[in-house]
């Protein structure tokens, strides 16, 4: 007797944790095998950086991400905000480097897939990407000029053994950019054709450095991705990899009822595009206009590929080259950032604008309209049951 209630308790322990078998139509199947990291094609060249996937390019550029050398101040550098051990981002609403900025730090995982850069895409290639925060007033804050004469007072042989030789440096200004201060505007437009061409070759080539290292940043597998994966294999889940109902309840809403995946799609949970989800701005910071103002400094950004500082050819450009200017749905748009991990690195949105995953959904179920331009989320009725589950399913892309 005793025996019996204790199978019986147990039993109805296992039915209460809610280890139910998954139940998935063949679509259902289908999306959920399209959403697995086994999906994630091998990276491709980069063909605008040559030395994309130079070994020693990636070891410098790394020894420069993690470098405060490489700011004004000299006390921040990329790592300050994309900290290697939180996902390379930073846990705050908005970023903080030699000032405080209007965004939120962006995670590093899986980028050098992304064809455009930042919350807004400005940037079209990951080199072009890391000049733009070494240069900008509230972030590492330096002058190109200053970064080149660093370089090579500090990186000088080891620089030019993966680049070729540096120029002579000895008539250039310590301070001269064309973004910088108005002493550092003159400063740089004080210098010949030849000189300038000189420095922003040096600072390409920095920014390629780093992007050589970004690109071994890759997403890990997840607690979903093996659930996929012997959902597939029609294998017995494996410790820890089976989904409690609560979860595979979540992972339905998810990718059926709740449309999550019409945006969050492919392997790492994002499309590459940009859309208005009707996140309220920030009381208290500038405007921001995400998408519809961010394509005028794509197509002005010396450093984009169609610029003077691309390798290989043109045929690399087709992003730039048929890139959406002007459309309503641009307005307030950002880039669809990737789920994978994003349970335990709150807070969200473009701006931090929401501390919690319960928050996030909330906002997807109201749908409230956008302050300009059109929210493309539509209102959802979902149980209380549901928005908990749709959040358990998100904690299994961070386990
Ligand atoms: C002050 C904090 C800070 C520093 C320093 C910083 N970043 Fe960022 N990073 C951010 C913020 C904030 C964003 C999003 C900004 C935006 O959208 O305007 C971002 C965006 C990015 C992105 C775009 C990711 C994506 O998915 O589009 C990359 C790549 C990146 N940073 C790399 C770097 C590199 C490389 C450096 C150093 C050269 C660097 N960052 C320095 C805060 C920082
Ligand atoms: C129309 C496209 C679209 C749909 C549909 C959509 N999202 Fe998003 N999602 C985005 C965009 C774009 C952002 C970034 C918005 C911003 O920062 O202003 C985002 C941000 C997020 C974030 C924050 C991630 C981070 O790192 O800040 C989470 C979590 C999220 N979505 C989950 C969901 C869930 C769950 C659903 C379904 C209920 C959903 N999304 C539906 C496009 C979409």
């Amino acid at each position: 007797m005793k025996r019996l209630l204790c199978f019986l308790a147990l039993t109805l322990a296992a039915i209460l944790a809610g280890c139910g078998k998954p139940d998935f139509s063949d679509a259902e199947k289908k999306t959920i095998a399209s959403l697995a990291l086994n999906t994630l094609p091998l990276l491709k060249p980069d063909t605008t950086n040559r030395f994309a996937d130079v070994p020693a390019a990636a070891a410098l550029g790394s020894t420069l991400f993690f470098d405060v050398g490489m700011s004004r101040d000299g006390a921040v550098s990329c790592s300050t905000c994309h900290k290697i051990d939180r996902q390379f981002q930073d846990d705050l609403p908005q970023a903080v480097g030699v000032g405080r900025t209007n965004r939120r730090t962006m995670p590093l995982a899986g980028v050098a897939r992304d064809p455009w850069f930042f919350w807004d895409g400005r940037r079209d290639s990951l080199w072009a990407q890391a000049l733009t925060p070494l240069e900008n007033p509230l972030e590492q804050a330096g002058n190109r000029a200053a970064y080149a004469h660093y370089i090579k007072a500090r990186f000088g042989e080891r620089f030019e053994r993966i680049f070729g030789p540096l120029p002579d440096f000895s008539g250039i200004p310590l301070n001269a950019s064309p973004l910088g201060t108005d002493a550092e505007k003159a400063a740089w437009n004080a210098m010949s054709d030849a000189q300038r061409d000189a420095v922003n070759r040096v600072y390409a080539n920095i920014g390629k450095a780093i992007a050589a290292f970004e690109r071994s940043i890759e997403p890990a597998q997840t607690r979903f991705d093996r659930f996929a994966l012997d959902l597939f294999t029609g294998a017995e889940p494996k410790d820890g990899a089976a989904f409690s109902r609560e979860e595979i309840l979540g992972l339905k809403l998810f990718i059926g009822k709740a449309n999550c995946v019409t945006c969050h799609n492919g392997p790492r949970f994002t499309d590459n595009g940009f859309h208005n989800t009707g996140v309220p701005p920030v009381a208290g910071l500038p405007p921001d206009r995400g998408r519809i103002d961010a394509v005028a400094q794509a197509e002005a950004d010396p450093f984009n590929c169609f610029g003077a500082y691309r390798d290989g050819d043109v045929s690399a450009c087709g992003e730039l080259r048929f890139m959406v200017k002007d459309a309503p749905e641009l307005i307030r748009a950002y880039k669809t950032p990737s789920l994978r991990g994003a349970a335990t690195r709150p807070p969200y949105m473009h701006a931090g604008q929401f501390s919690s995953l319960d928050e996030v959904v909330a906002h997807y179920a109201k749908a409230a309209p956008s302050v300009e331009g059109v929210s493309e989320i539509h209102p959802l009725q979902l149980s209380d049951r549901e928005r908990a589950a749709l959040v358990a399913f998100l904690k299994t892309l961070s386990e």
